[in-house]
């Protein structure tokens, strides 16, 4: 079952603000980053095995336009979004991403790479398949 890991809750950092004016998002509220360049939003994801982590990031996109990021996963840029509109800014949807793990601790970033910055993120909920390396415990 995949594990989720709130936007709002530490050891995920938000460069902005943690808010909850737009109703619909999970736990206590959400991310709003930063309108700009590299305001980004980052998480610790735990692999219990080396492998791939089927990500499931929960965003809303209140404006027109799409909001671009580059992923990456320990320093590694692994993936893009586009983080397209969501209409409104309660219109909360997912986007999934595929991207390489190692075991123990990895840090995702959502770096956006328009000058409006992220979308506002509410969660990301994280399924790792094993790779085969590791034998699982
Ligand atoms: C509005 C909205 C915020 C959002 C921001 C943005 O201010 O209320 O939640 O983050 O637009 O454009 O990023
Ligand atoms: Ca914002």
């Amino acid at each position: 079952a995949p594990v989720r890991y709130e936007a709002e809750r530490a050891p995920a950092t938000c460069d902005g603000a943690i808010e909850s004016e737009h109703a619909g998002y999970s736990g206590t509220g959400f991310c709003n980053g930063r309108n700009a360049v590299g305001a980004a939003a980052r998480f610790t994801v735990d692999a219990p095995q080396a492998g791939t982590a089927t990500l499931s990031v929960r965003f809303a996109n209140g404006t027109a336009a799409a909001r671009p990021a580059d992923i990456t996963v320990n320093g590694s840029a692994v993936a893009s979004a586009s983080f397209e509109t969501t209409g409104v800014w309660d219109g909360w949807t997912t986007k999934t991403l595929t991207v390489p793990v190692r075991q123990g601790g990895n840090t995702v970033r959502l770096s956006p790479t328009g000058t409006g910055g992220l979308p506002n993120i509410d969660h990301l909920d994280a399924e790792v398949a094993g790779d085969g390396t590791t034998p699982p415990p």
